[in-house]
């Protein structure tokens, strides 16, 4: 068993107290690599934001997780290495069974998220609640579920959102003990969030009646990438063939981190951003072969890019 305190990760309760007071969000950030990580430090450094580093199913599988909680443990030396020693938490990412997060908690994990969302409302409650009475023992921070982004979530295809009901949210909370509540109000996964002709717009009146019924309560928006159709320009220019990708606007994510939404997932622009850098490097110099010629690019674009994010849609900059 390994204690996220001995190794200088935070849960996220003060984190979210901080971030509803102040206006802001907290940027969670996928990592399943080194330049990721790096360039997510580097970014919370220069702009001195708190941060989230989320692991996915995904991740763990793609990278091991033991190698991916070392990094963790290694991002926390590196962000006092480059100068400030920016509050980070190790968050899984969309937890799907109490074992899956009892392993991550005992991993040295600080923050989980058991997703039971696809579950009926009684099973959600069981679920999400055991996870909750298990993680807290540790002081382990709990984000979970109600409704259904549309597209794919944890292997699950939806083809539409079902919306958070906001009657149901009260009971959720009290139900489950949860410390953070995602909602579904027209985010999803990936990079093709509308489909043309289609307006990209999330339900801010939902949220605010989900606000109305848990004042104060932490809420979580999934689902927020804002797919720059400059970086997707970039990628198809230099052969990509990504096509009617579209996102979230930014200025309603910025609408929504001014609210009780105080962590935003970002992980699609962010897979878009190094892959139009590679792209650009692999037609501009199509002799090179060292990875660090193309994945260093990568991760300098990464780090403007969270850079921008911070400071431009989430505010949370200068809070750490
Ligand atoms: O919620 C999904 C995140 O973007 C992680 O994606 O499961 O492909 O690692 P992944
Ligand atoms: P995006 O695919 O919109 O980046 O969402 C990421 C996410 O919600 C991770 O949990
Ligand atoms: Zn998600």
């Amino acid at each position: 068993m390994v204690n996220y305190k001995n190794i200088g990760l935070v849960n996220s309760r003060g984190l979210f107290t901080d971030a509803i007071t102040g206006g802001y969000a907290i940027p969670a950030f996928n990592f399943n690599n080194m330049e990721q990580m790096q360039a997510i430090i580097a970014a919370c450094v220069e702009t001195k934001s708190p941060v989230i580093l989320q692991v996915s199913s995904g991740a763990r599988k793609y990278a091991n997780q033991t190698l991916l909680r070392y990094m963790a443990q290694g991002a926390v030396e590196y962000a006092k290495e480059l100068g400030v020693a920016v509050p980070i938490v190790l968050h899984l990412d969309h937890g799907d069974t109490f074992e899956l997060c009892k392993s991550c908690i005992e991993y040295g994990f600080s923050s989980v998220m058991i997703d039971g969302s696809h579950h009926d409302y009684a099973k959600n409650v069981e679920l999400t609640a055991q996870v909750v009475e298990y993680a807290h023992q540790y002081d382990v921070t709990v984000e979970g579920e109600l409704g259904v982004l549309a597209g794919i979530e944890d292997d699950v295809k939806a083809e539409h959102h079902t919306y958070t009901q906001p009657e149901e949210v009260e009971d959720f909370v009290k139900k489950t003990g949860v410390d953070s509540l995602a909602i579904s109000i027209g985010t999803s996964h990936g990079a093709f969030k509308f489909k043309p002709g289609q307006k990209p717009e999330i339900r801010l009146d939902i949220l605010a009646e989900i606000e109305k019924r848990i004042p104060g309560f932490p809420i979580v928006l999934h689902g927020a990438s804002s797919v720059p159709q400059d970086i997707v320009a970039e990628i198809n220019h230099y052969g990509g063939k990504l096509k009617d990708s579209i996102g979230i606007p930014e200025e309603q994510l910025r609408a929504a981190a001014k609210s009780a939404v105080c962590k935003i997932n970002i992980d699609s622009d962010g897979r878009l951003a190094m892959t139009a850098a590679i792209r650009k490097v692999f037609v501009e110099q199509p002799a090179e072969f060292d990875p660090r010629k193309y994945l260093g690019p990568a991760r300098d674009k990464l780090k403007a890019l969270y850079v921008h994010k911070i400071k431009e849609v989430l505010g949370s900059d200068n809070k750490a």
